[in-house]
């Protein structure tokens, strides 16, 4: 069956070579003339990047205040500081410069800062109230992988509760996404590997829902797959091929912007909450996160639909599809995993280097149901036992 939906992709891309020299034209369409220049732990003032930014911003006029220092897993306590630096200062554009954790820092500090209330920003992430207004926001992506620059989405760490939640809402969509694809050259192969499998996971969470799909949706999704798992080879082995860098980060962002999952239920997303209550605790990178779990998810999972994972083995995965569904359906797990080997990414909690205690466990396991009271996913529904027997599994 095909479910109804609704699809809005409201940024503006601007994609190539030299793209981000165009930045401070883009800020001045929109009519922003206080810009708070956002950024991460340093590659971007390396490279570089930052001095064409500003260069780019003072060309067109608008000036701008800086705070620097995100890290992965954005926390709040930056936030907060940005939320009262744009206040001070009469902020009103966030120009993020960097990958996911900076984006989705910028819509948070969006939300804080336009948020008439003046409550306290992780209401909304823990679900408390729902934001009026966001300020409006723009990316300078250095890494493909959240997909942040065209999503809906900001995820936060509370550190002082070690929560990393989730908060969705299409007030802070940014404006514009600026990708020239040369800005991830400089990325360490880790981090490339890390984002290649986040963009091939937020399209397999769309796949894998508990729902219908469209014809057009499944080729679409299976041609995004195919293409990000082609180039994430030729990248481990050609760091600074142009057109590998182009369909990945072009996939990036199409993977996460509503496209690959018209006609779904939305998905499952179940990897993604088990990926963040490894994050909150150990602080793990993202991609390779939800490397470490999905294999063990899509066992405990796959007889709920073996049809649906046969379907992917095949067409993703070049698997023969057998007459059997379950056996197909196993082979393209392997093969999944085989392909996460290949590129360094871990297939086990322990291959991400960390060892949770018991008590660790329990703890994830716990706090990842609470957040989810109704069961957790659409493939099937894990409460609390499932969810701790996953991250077993998966240990
Ligand atoms: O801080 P710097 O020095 O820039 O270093 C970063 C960081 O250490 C580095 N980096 C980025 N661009 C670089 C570079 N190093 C060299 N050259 C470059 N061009 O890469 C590291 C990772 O950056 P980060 O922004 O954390 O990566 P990513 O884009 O993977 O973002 C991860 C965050 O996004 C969230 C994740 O949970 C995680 O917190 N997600 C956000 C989503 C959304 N908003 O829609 C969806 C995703 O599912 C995801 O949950
Ligand atoms: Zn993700």
């Amino acid at each position: 069956m095909i479910e109804d939906f609704t699809y809005y992709a409201p940024t503006k891309v601007v994609f190539g070579r030299g793209a981000e020299n165009k930045t401070g034209e883009l800020v001045a369409e929109l009519g922003c003339k206080k810009i708070l220049l956002h950024y991460g732990g340093g590659s971007a003032g390396r490279t570089g990047l930052l001095g064409r930014i500003r260069a780019s911003l003072r060309e067109a006029g608008a000036g701008f205040v800086e705070l620097g220092g995100v890290v992965p897993n954005p926390r709040l306590s930056l936030v907060r500081e940005g939320i009262e630096l744009c206040r001070r200062e009469g902020v009103d554009f966030i120009l993020a410069v960097g990958g996911g954790s900076v984006i989705d820092s910028a819509k948070a500090i969006g939300y804080g800062a336009a948020d008439e209330e003046r409550g306290d920003v992780w209401d909304f992430y823990a679900r408390l109230r729902a934001p009026r207004a966001c300020l409006p926001v723009g990316s300078v992506l250095t890494i493909a992988a959240a997909g942040s620059e065209m999503s809906p989405s900001s995820v936060i760490t509370n550190e002082d509760t070690e929560t990393k939640r989730g908060y969705s809402n299409d007030l802070c969509r940014p404006k514009f996404a600026v990708m020239n694809p040369e800005l991830t050259m400089t990325l360490p192969a880790y981090q490339t590997a890390c984002g290649c499998t986040d963009i091939l996971m937020h399209t397999m969470e769309r796949w894998f829902g508990g729902g219908g799909s469209m014809e057009l949706t499944d080729g679409v999704a299976a041609a995004l797959m195919r293409t990000v798992i082609k180039n994430a080879k030729i990248l481990m082995a050609e760091p600074e091929n142009y057109d590998a860098r182009a369909e990945v980060m072009w996939a990036g962002s199409l993977s996460h912007n509503g496209l690959t999952g018209c006609g779904t239920d939305g998905g499952d997303w179940s990897s993604h909450q088990l990926e963040h209550e490894l994050g909150a605790l150990f602080d793990v990178a993202h991609g390779a996160g939800l490397a470490a779990v999905w294999g063990s998810w899509a066992r405990y999972v796959y007889k709920e639909n073996p049809a649906r994972f046969a379907k992917f083995a095949a067409e993703v995965l070049d698997v023969p599809r057998g007459a059997d569904d379950e056996e197909t359906a196993l082979a393209g797990i392997a093969a999944m995993e085989d392909f996460y080997r290949e590129i360094k990414m871990p297939v086990s909690i322990r291959g991400l280097g960390v060892e949770p205690t018991e008590a660790q466990i329990k703890k994830m396991s716990a706090k990842c149901a609470a957040n989810h009271p109704d069961g957790m996913g659409k493939m099937k529904k894990l409460f609390e036992d499932d969810i701790e027997r996953i991250f077993r599994a998966a240990m």
